[in-house]
């Protein structure tokens, strides 16, 4: 037959990733010649952060040593042994396993496509980090979202955990700092999801990859650090704490009882092995950036602090508009007061200021409730100028949709 349609697989009909989507409606607004904000896209690399000098010479260096070829399945062994040095510092303990993938992204996939069949669950963070639910529905599988609870600051809602849990879950993934939210897990709460995963064999997913981007002084506790027992698989990479998204490092460390581990620890191998490597010479990155100084955090931390706390205080300012403070990472997720969809919300948004966010409605949230996630890596100025615009425009909005009028 000719000119038939070729129909794509239904395993990719409910792939969406909102923080890309949303860039379509951003790209035609710009077309316009509309001057364009934005705050939507977690790479440092576009703002004023740049990655220490040491880290990309260090790859330019083997570049230029040839070691261009394939690397090992699971990493070169100066990346590997520096991984579990960083394991140690982050006092991680009974560790079977490390492997280097192309970016966290990778290693994700591959640990939650070793572990799920047809059937079974994750409980998944909500709001959380879209690629979760985008491999899930890659795997055909049933979602099982899990609520954080913005009266409690976006910590995790053991309660709702334990509601969600059934005879077919299988693990529970942390975003620890979180993505959207910004949010860090407290240790009551960490205590109590290795509870609960004990009790209903989980493995535990520790997204762990902005674990060196917090502030007000606070000190990162990784899950595992607190459990030697229990399963866990901790993700990191240096796309974030080293600003190099665009080098695809990242890494899976797997800790915990080694008896019940040692087969999905094989199988997850299995797949690191037919997909070859993770890019060779970026690797020799890992060892200058894990060597325990974090020199270039300092300034780092400095100036996500007083973004972070312009965003929160213009954004709070704002009638219709509260934002939970973030303790970490670099977005934060302020709620909408109205009942018109946050998407609705965005999309007038762009195209009336051109000032890019990302709906809500892209990471999960509860039903009913409308949000969007601000990026504030952008420096002061653009923060400034975004913020100013969003507070007119929602005076806008809220008149012509809700029949609010705050004069
Ligand atoms: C929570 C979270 N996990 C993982 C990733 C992907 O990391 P990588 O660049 O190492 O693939 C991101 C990227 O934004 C993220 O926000």
């Amino acid at each position: 037959m000719k000119n038939k349609i070729i129909e794509p697989a239904i395993r990719t009909h409910d792939i969406k990733y909102a923080v890309r989507d949303i860039v379509v409606l951003a790209k035609q607004v710009a077309k316009t010649g509309k001057e364009m904000l934005y705050l939507n896209i977690g790479d440092p690399n576009l703002f004023d952060f740049e990655p220490p000098k040491k880290i990309v010479e260090a790859t330019y260096n083997a570049m230029l040593k040839n070691y261009n070829g394939y690397a090992p399945s699971s990493g070169i062994q100066s990346a590997v042994d520096a991984i579990e040095k960083e394991a140690e510092r982050k006092n991680i303990k009974n560790i079977h396993d490390i492997f280097v993938t192309t970016g966290a992204s990778e290693a994700i996939d591959i640990c939650l496509t070793a572990l799920i069949n047809n059937g079974e669950n994750v409980l998944t963070p909500t709001p959380g980090y879209p690629l979760y639910t985008a491999i899930q529905s890659k795997l055909q599988m049933m979602e099982n979202p899990y609520y954080l609870n913005e009266e409690n600051g976006w910590q995790p809602d053991i309660e709702d955990i334990k509601e969600k849990i059934n005879e077919k879950t299988k693990a529970i993934i942390l975003i620890n700092p979180n993505n959207p939210t910004g949010s860090v897990t407290d240790e009551k709460t960490l205590l109590q999801i290795i509870d609960l995963a004990q009790e209903h064999n989980l493995v535990i997913f520790a997204d762990e990859i902005y674990d060196k981007l917090l502030m007000d002084g606070k000190q990162h506790i990784s899950i595992a650090s607190l459990n030697s027992d229990v399963p866990v698989i901790t993700f990191g990479g240096l796309s974030k704490n080293y600003m190099v998204p665009g080098f695809r490092i990242g890494w899976g460390i797997v800790s915990g009882n080694e008896v019940i581990l040692k087969d999905y620890i094989e199988a997850i191998n299995k797949l690191l092995r037919a997909r070859l490597s993770a890019n060779h010479p970026e690797q020799y990155a890992i060892p200058m950036a894990l060597d325990g100084k974090d020199e270039h955090l300092k300034e780092v931390l400095a100036k996500l602090t007083r973004r972070r706390d312009m965003t929160v205080e213009m954004l709070n300012n704002v009638p219709g508009i509260s934002c939970v403070k973030p303790e970490g990472a670099f977005y934060a997720f302020p709620k909408l007061h109205m009942q018109t969809p946050d998407s609705q919300f965005v999309a007038e948004l762009i195209s009336e200021t051109g000032v890019v966010v990302v709906p809500g409605s892209g990471f999960g949230q509860v039903a009913g409730t409308n949000h969007f996630r601000v990026v504030f890596l952008p420096q002061e100025e653009v923060l400034e100028k975004a913020y100013k615009s969003i507070a007119s425009f929602t005076e806008k909005f809220l008149e012509r949709y809700e029949n609010v009028t705050s004069k």
